[in-house]
């Protein structure tokens, strides 16, 4: 039988042990919520989503990646605001005659704080590599432009019970890129499945995996990066999604081209 002080000492060493796991669960990484807006957009209707984005004052750090020929537009329209801005690509290269290619000095010049990289839509139709992915990511870094890596498994490799295994072959090179650089990015996860389909991974599922990246970046000394979930993000199903302990914000598609949906999501 404990005696009463020891009682006592024992449920403080429990509720102190469960307060910190709490607080480095999600507490301690700020939310970021940012819009990919894939090819979508124009001169106009860009200008009237982005004045309803300038006033966005909120803890959630929040960010738009656009296609390439309108950063000039967004970073003058978001100077100055909450707002970042990034865009959806990037070379390996630094210069050279690399024709369409964009580097990430480039984006830089432009303002660029993000750059998306292996996003699903890359790797399926432009046949991107978890080695080019990682070479991106290398590229971005360098020139001070964090990469948001996107990771995620298709319907039938999650049917086939290897989801998990997916996202650690994805991640691998990645990985290796060493602490001091892993420690800098943003990693997404975005099921194929869930991706423009309406059919959002519900929490749990979500959370299966977010758990996953976090072990594997934990292994190599950047437990603490953030995490996001992306796959027919709206505002109504934001907030359980965030509620999960590794899920530390959104990449948003079709929802972030609506100010007033994307905004609620970042609220
Ligand atoms: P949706 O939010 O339109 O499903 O797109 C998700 C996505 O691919 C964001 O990068």
């Amino acid at each position: 039988m404990l005696g009463y002080s020891s009682f006592l000492s024992e449920s403080r060493f429990r509720i102190n042990t469960l307060m910190s796991a709490t607080s480095t669960a999600a507490n301690d990484r700020t939310r970021l919520v940012i819009g990919n807006w894939k090819m979508h957009g124009n001169l106009s209707d860009n200008a009237a989503l982005l004045a309803a984005l300038r006033p966005a004052a909120t803890t959630t750090q929040v960010a738009v990646c656009v296609p390439f020929p309108y950063l000039a537009q967004v970073a003058e329209a978001l100077q100055g605001t909450a707002v970042s801005w990034g865009a959806q690509d990037v070379s390996t290269q630094v210069q050279g005659a690399y024709t369409g290619e964009i580097s990430a000095p480039m984006l830089k010049d432009f303002g660029c704080r993000w750059v998306l990289v292996g996003h699903s839509e890359r790797r399926s139709m432009h046949g991107e590599s978890d080695q080019l992915v990682a070479d991106k990511a290398r590229a971005a870094l360098a020139a001070g432009v964090t990469p948001v890596v996107c990771v995620g498994e298709s319907l039938a490799e999650r049917d086939a019970g290897q989801a998990i295994a997916v996202i650690h072959r994805q991640l691998a090179p990645v990985l290796a890129l060493g602490a001091d650089s892993v420690t800098k990015l943003v990693v997404a996860y975005e099921p194929v499945w869930a991706i423009g389909t309406g059919r959002t991974a519900t929490p749990e599922q979500a959370q299966e995996v977010h758990a996953a990246i976090r072990a594997a970046l934990q292994a190599v000394g950047a437990g603490n990066v953030q995490i996001l979930y992306g796959g027919s993000v709206k505002a109504s199903n934001a907030a359980s999604l965030f509620s999960m302990p590794d899920i530390d914000g959104a990449l948003v598609g079709g929802a972030s081209l609506v100010a007033d949906e994307f905004l609620r999501i970042a609220a």
